[in-house]
């Protein structure tokens, strides 16, 4: 055992800890921009409701959409998922708290949105749609990056 191989040994070690845990990082990365796909997928479906395009009826199933995604938006947004293909601040790991307090507004506006959207309410489901909106907004103007 020459001193080159156990280099290489030691490289391949190296490589096999750290390959998974980047692995990881872009499967979370892709994870997270497909839930906010998601988002804004179903925003513009409830959207169509609020325009008088479809009728309260429709927005049940998007607003469910939703709220799921916002379940899961802390769990998307692991400690070392920063790094990669991604626009995410890295103040959502500096300041958790605050990120975590727009986790908790995003999903105080989703519910609201899900109860009104479930109702068939129209007038709830278009105060609910700018409170998601907002919250869309203000965690995007703090939390995402150019
Ligand atoms: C708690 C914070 C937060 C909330 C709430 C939030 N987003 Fe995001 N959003 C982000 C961050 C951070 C990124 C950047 C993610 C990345 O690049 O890894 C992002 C990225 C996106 C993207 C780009 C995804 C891609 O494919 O690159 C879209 C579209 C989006 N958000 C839509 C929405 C909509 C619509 C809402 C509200 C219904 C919303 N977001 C709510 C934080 C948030």
């Amino acid at each position: 055992m020459g001193k080159a191989f156990g280099r290489v040994t030691a490289a391949v070690i190296a490589f096999a800890l750290v390959a998974p845990v980047a692995v990881f990082a872009q499967d979370v990365i892709k994870n997270r921009k497909d839930d906010m796909q998601i988002l804004r997928k179903s925003v513009g479906a409830v959207k169509a409701v609020v325009d008088g395009k479809d009728g309260p009826e429709a927005a049940a199933a998007p607003a469910q959409a939703v709220a799921d995604v916002g379940k899961r938006l802390l769990a998307d947004f692991p400690p070392g998922s920063d790094q990669g293909d991604t626009k995410a601040a890295a103040l959502i790991w500096s300041d958790r708290a605050g990120f975590e307090a727009a986790v908790a507004n995003f999903n105080t506006a989703a519910g609201a949105l899900l109860v009104a959207s479930n109702a068939k309410n129209l007038d709830g489901i278009k105060s609910a749609f700018d409170g998601v909106g907002r919250t869309c907004g203000a965690c995007h103007d703090k939390y995402r990056g150019k």
